[in-house]
């Protein structure tokens, strides 16, 4: 809403500074908006004031370092555009103004403030979010806040990065029956007020909502990635199958720079290494696993194996801003040769 667009809009105003009279903001406190916010460090950091918790969770995601991440640093530096093309989603401009689920626009200031607060939430000096609320002179809840629409604004466009994109193969998925949010598995629940700063969260109307974090985690965080596939062993007549299906909501591995290996270790009587075999997956080549597909991987026990150690790993490999190889672990099993 644009505070002070006629007087009935003034007059909604009133009544709810009057429900919340001593933090209602000021129309004045609003930020000039020109074609490029000029204030947007400000801006952003005054969000902190209310929502303490949310900003916590955001400045340590990746979202905060979309541009400043040493990897898509050591990417842009020599590119002749400076990475105006990459800006489009590493620092855009409010994806309300192209709109959810479309590409949105290349910011030109305050690039280091990467993907924020009012690149998902504000449009003009409009505040959007997923509940009826009061706040900011009156919010309508958006669905769309709950759906992978919005995310697919930058993870989901092959035609501009298709090296990014986890849109195609989540949607693959959704198709075959598939139907958690991506928020479902990277902003996880909480239940607590939307104004979350000490001192004042006791002075908003609105109670404890069901709400999820905005930490954004994936990969570079490390948290999710072990379970993010299963692996089962099982034993048939002179082979050992291991069974791989990828729990993410797209391809596994998600992006390129990455792979994941399933080495199988035959063990015989002493425990000595009969032998060893690798299997791998990269999304760069296509061969990135889909999602619910179990993938069986076969191979002939040795004479004298007595047990099979199976270890399902992720990657991410070096790169430029990144001069070592990152092992993490997905899952383990072994079994014992009948
Ligand atoms: C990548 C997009 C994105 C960014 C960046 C982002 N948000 Fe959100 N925000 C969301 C989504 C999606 C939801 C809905 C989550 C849900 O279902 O509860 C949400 C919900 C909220 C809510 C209401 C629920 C709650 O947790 O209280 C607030 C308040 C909020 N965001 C504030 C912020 C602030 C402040 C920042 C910056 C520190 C920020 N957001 C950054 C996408 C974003
Ligand atoms: C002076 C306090 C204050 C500041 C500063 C503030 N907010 Fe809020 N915000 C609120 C209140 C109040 C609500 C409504 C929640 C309630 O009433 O409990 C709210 C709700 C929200 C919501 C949820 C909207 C919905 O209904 O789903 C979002 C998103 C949001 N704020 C984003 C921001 C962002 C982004 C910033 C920084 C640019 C910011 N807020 C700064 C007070 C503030
Ligand atoms: C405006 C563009 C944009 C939107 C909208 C957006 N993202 Fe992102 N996201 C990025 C960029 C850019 C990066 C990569 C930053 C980097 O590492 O350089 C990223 C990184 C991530 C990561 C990787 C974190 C890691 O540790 O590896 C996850 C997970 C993620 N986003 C989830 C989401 C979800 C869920 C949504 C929807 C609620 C969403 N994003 C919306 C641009 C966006
Ligand atoms: C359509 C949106 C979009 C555009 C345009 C885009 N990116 Fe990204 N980029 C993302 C998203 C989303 C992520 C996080 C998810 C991922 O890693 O796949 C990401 C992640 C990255 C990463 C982190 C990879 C890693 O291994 O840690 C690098 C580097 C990167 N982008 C470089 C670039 C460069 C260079 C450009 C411009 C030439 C560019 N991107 C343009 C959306 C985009
Ligand atoms: C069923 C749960 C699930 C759903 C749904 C899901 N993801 Fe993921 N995602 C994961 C897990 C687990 C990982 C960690 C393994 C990995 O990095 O490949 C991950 C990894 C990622 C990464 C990090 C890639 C990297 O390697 O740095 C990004 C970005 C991402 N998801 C974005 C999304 C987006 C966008 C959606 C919705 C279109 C989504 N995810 C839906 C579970 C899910």
């Amino acid at each position: 809403m644009r505070v002070g667009d006629s007087l009935i809009l003034f007059g909604l105003f009133c009544a709810w500074s009057f429900l919340v009279p001593s933090v209602a903001i000021p129309p004045q406190e609003e930020p000039k908006v020109t074609d490029e916010r000029t204030n947007l460090a400000t801006l952003v950091k005054s969000c902190r004031k209310c929502h303490e918790d949310v900003c916590t969770e955001w400045e340590g995601s990746q979202h905060a370092q979309s541009w400043t991440d040493p990897v898509f640093q050591a990417a842009v530096k020599d590119l002749p555009d400076g990475g105006d093309s990459c800006a489009r989603c590493h620092a855009p401009l409010e994806i309300l103004d192209t709109g959810i689920g479309k590409l949105p626009k290349a910011r030109k200031l305050d690039r280091d403030l990467g993907v924020n607060c009012v690149t998902c939430h504000l449009s003009g000096n409009e505040y959007h979010g997923p509940f009826d609320s009061p706040g900011h002179g009156g919010v309508t809840g958006n669905p769309a806040y709950r759906e992978p629409g919005i995310c697919l604004s930058c993870h989901g466009q092959p035609e501009a990065r298709k090296e990014h994109d986890q849109g195609t193969s989540f949607l693959v998925a959704k198709a075959r029956g598939a139907n958690k949010s991506c928020q479902e598995c990277h902003q996880p629940e909480v239940e607590r007020k939307l104004v979350t700063s000490p001192t004042i969260k006791e002075k908003y109307t609105i109670g404890v909502q069901k709400v999820r974090l905005h930490t954004f985690t994936g990969a570079r965080r490390n948290l999710v990635v072990k379970g993010a596939a299963e692996l089962t062993l099982k034993f048939e007549s002179t082979e050992v199958v291991a069974t791989v299906t990828a729990l993410t909501g797209h391809g596994l591995p998600a992006s390129h720079h990455r792979e994941v290996v399933l080495v199988l270790v035959q063990l015989g009587a002493d425990g000595q290494e009969l032998a060893t075999e690798r299997k791998q997956w990269r999304y760069s080549d296509g061969t990135a696993l889909e999602a619910g597909l179990p993938t069986p991987v076969r191979v002939t026990l040795r004479v004298g194996a007595r047990e099979v150690r199976a270890t399902l790993m992720h990657h991410l490999l070096p790169t430029a801003g990144r001069d070592a190889l990152i092992p993490q672990e997905i899952a383990t099993v072994s079994g014992t040769v009948p």
